[in-house]
């Protein structure tokens, strides 16, 4: 699985793909499906400064060399470990903090696999903070804690790949990192060389402690994340090997959702989540506003998963999850397997809901069509948007979430979301009870959804709506009739 494929930034840059990139590959099959859509604005495009002009004239070999506005050549380029999709996989900082070493990496490895985690997409890895000396030696190069790595990072590496997946290591923009090791800061063609060379690791956590001095800095946030960037980018063009993921951590300071997607794939958009349903609602609201951000390649990171720790509840273990999936952060796992609930297990390997954050066809994250008990656009911390929507390649999927303390009915109108279509009827899927549940004509209610519980819907077209149902629109401000005359709003 670690193995290198053939890096291909160009087919990205130019937009194009030869047959050497058809394969059934699922990262090949996903620069398809971009070119295709890119193919189709190309093509609409074509169509509106045409006019008129018949879809029959249009000569597709043509069309594909002007493909050339695709992806913008300052994104990152997509490797074949991932990061076009949200990474899924393992961290230690939750669930160990700086109590790691290569035994209970290798354990938690283990337990993944035993688990079958790996089956429903975890395959990353990543050690957080604390793995190393606190010292750098005195060539320069950061070395592994002798004592928690005794046999070194490289064979740790070697037997995370063997295992069958892959491995991420972590560092900081500033001198130190967060709990005061060597960091990357003015090291960073160095440290690149080490993690992605020596260590031959596939993914970074870049995180923003310890920051240097302004006078020595002379750069803004982006310059700082981009010195990283810069030095993974030209160690790949070096090297011939795919670069390095790079994975920002700045904690929501400087808007990286406005700029990161230009030097990474995801970005930590607020301060570290904790195991309570608090923090949860908190990253909740506050993403709730930047979700426009989201697509492939480019993800608002809500932090590692407290599933399993804390005292969250099962359904608020649920909604977190929830959330978290389907607007599109990487997931990664952070909880002791020695202690592992089957309730736990049974919430992160739910494949209807991985599905949508693995969503091979939209990119997007859900977003609020309504935020419920308090006004549109609301602010709030503890009671974020309850009502929620958007696409997948599979129909259309909805989010409702309970902020309160008791049970609550959760209803929708079907077309208060911008991906139904009016006068069409839905087949409702709930992907937390796996069940078909009905047909939805206008509208849903969810009963008796539990404090702090979410309901997670797949709706599908099922054809028109059936005739003769009232009122004409389902909005009915502006509801006219082709003879001009507009019918009563209420
Ligand atoms: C790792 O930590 C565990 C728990 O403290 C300990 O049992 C184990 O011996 C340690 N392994 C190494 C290599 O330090
Ligand atoms: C969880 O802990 C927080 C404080 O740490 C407390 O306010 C809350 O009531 C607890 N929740 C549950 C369900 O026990
Ligand atoms: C958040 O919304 C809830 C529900 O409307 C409300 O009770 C609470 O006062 C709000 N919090 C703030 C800080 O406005
Ligand atoms: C939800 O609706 C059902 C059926 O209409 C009703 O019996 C129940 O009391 C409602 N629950 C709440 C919390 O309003
Ligand atoms: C849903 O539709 C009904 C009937 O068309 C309307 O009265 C109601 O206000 C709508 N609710 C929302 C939240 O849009
Ligand atoms: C839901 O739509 C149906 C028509 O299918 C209508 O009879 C009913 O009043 C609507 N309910 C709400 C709450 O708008
Ligand atoms: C869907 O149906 C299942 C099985 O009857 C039920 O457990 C679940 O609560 C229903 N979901 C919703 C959102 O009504
Ligand atoms: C125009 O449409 C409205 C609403 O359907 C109807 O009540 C009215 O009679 C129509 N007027 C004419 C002149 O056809």
């Amino acid at each position: 699985m670690a193995t290198q494929k053939n890096y291909n930034r160009g087919a990205w840059e130019k937009g194009s793909f030869d047959a050497q990139h058809t394969s059934h590959d699922s990262d090949h099959h996903f620069i398809a499906v971009k070119s295709c859509k890119f193919y189709y604005m190309i093509i609409s495009l074509t169509i509106g400064l045409l006019g008129g002009l018949s879809i029959a004239h249009l000569n597709a070999p043509k069309l594909s060399s002007q493909v050339i506005l695709t992806r913008p050549a300052n994104l990152p380029p997509q490797t074949s470990a991932g990061g076009h999709l949200p990474i899924m996989g393992y961290n230690t900082w939750n669930s160990f903090a700086c109590n790691i070493n290569e035994s209970i990496i290798l354990d938690t490895v283990n337990a993944i696999k035993t688990h079958s985690l790996d089956k429903h997409g975890y395959t990353f890895i990543n050690i957080d903070d604390c793995y190393s000396e606190k010292q750098r030696d005195k060539d320069g190069d950061i070395v592994e804690s002798k004592e928690r790595f005794p046999s070194g990072m490289r064979t740790l590496t070697d037997k995370i790949h063997d295992l069958g997946f892959f491995a991420g290591i972590y560092s900081s923009a500033g001198w130190f990192t967060c709990q005061l090791y060597p960091a990357s800061f003015q090291n960073e063609k160095r440290d690149a060389k080490l993690f992605r060379n020596t260590w031959n690791f596939d993914y970074l956590k870049y995180d923003n402690c310890a920051v240097p001095y302004d006078s020595i800095i002379k750069e803004g946030i982006v310059g700082k994340y981009k010195r990283m960037s810069d030095a993974i980018q030209s160690l790949a063009q070096e090297t011939g090997r795919e670069p390095l993921i790079l994975s920002l951590c700045e904690w929501g300071w400087g808007e990286p959702w406005v700029w990161a997607k230009e030097i990474s794939v995801s970005w930590r958009t607020t301060g570290d989540i904790e195991p309570k349903w608090k923090s949860v609602t908190s990253i909740l609201n506050y993403n709730s506003f930047i979700a426009y951000a989201v697509d492939f390649g480019a993800h608002n990171d809500m932090d590692i998963l407290e599933v399993g720790n804390g005292n969250l509840t099962y359904d608020e273990a649920k909604s977190h999850f929830t959330a978290w999936a389907l607007m599109k952060s990487p997931l990664l796992i952070s909880t002791d397997f020695n202690s592992i609930t089957p309730e736990t297990i049974s919430i992160l390997t739910n494949d209807e809901i991985i599905a949508i954050n693995q969503d091979p066809l939209y990119g997007g994250s859900i977003t609020p069509f309504r935020w419920g008990i308090n006004s549109d656009w609301t602010f709030n911390s503890t009671h974020p948007a309850q009502y929620w929507s958007g696409r997948s390649q599979n129909g259309v999927v909805f989010m409702l979430l309970n902020t309160l303390e008791e049970p609550a009915n959760m209803s929708f109108n079907l077309t208060e979301s911008p991906w139904i279509r009016a006068g069409r009827q839905y087949a409702v899927r709930d992907l937390w009870s796996k069940t078909s549940n009905g047909t939805a004509v206008r509208n849903f209610t969810a009963h008796d959804v539990p404090p702090h519980g979410v309901v997670a819907l797949l709706l599908q077209d099922d054809g028109d709506e059936p005739e003769g149902i009232e009122p004409p629109c389902s909005r009915m401000e502006w509801c006219t009739d082709k003879n001009g005359t507009v019918l009563p709003s209420q």
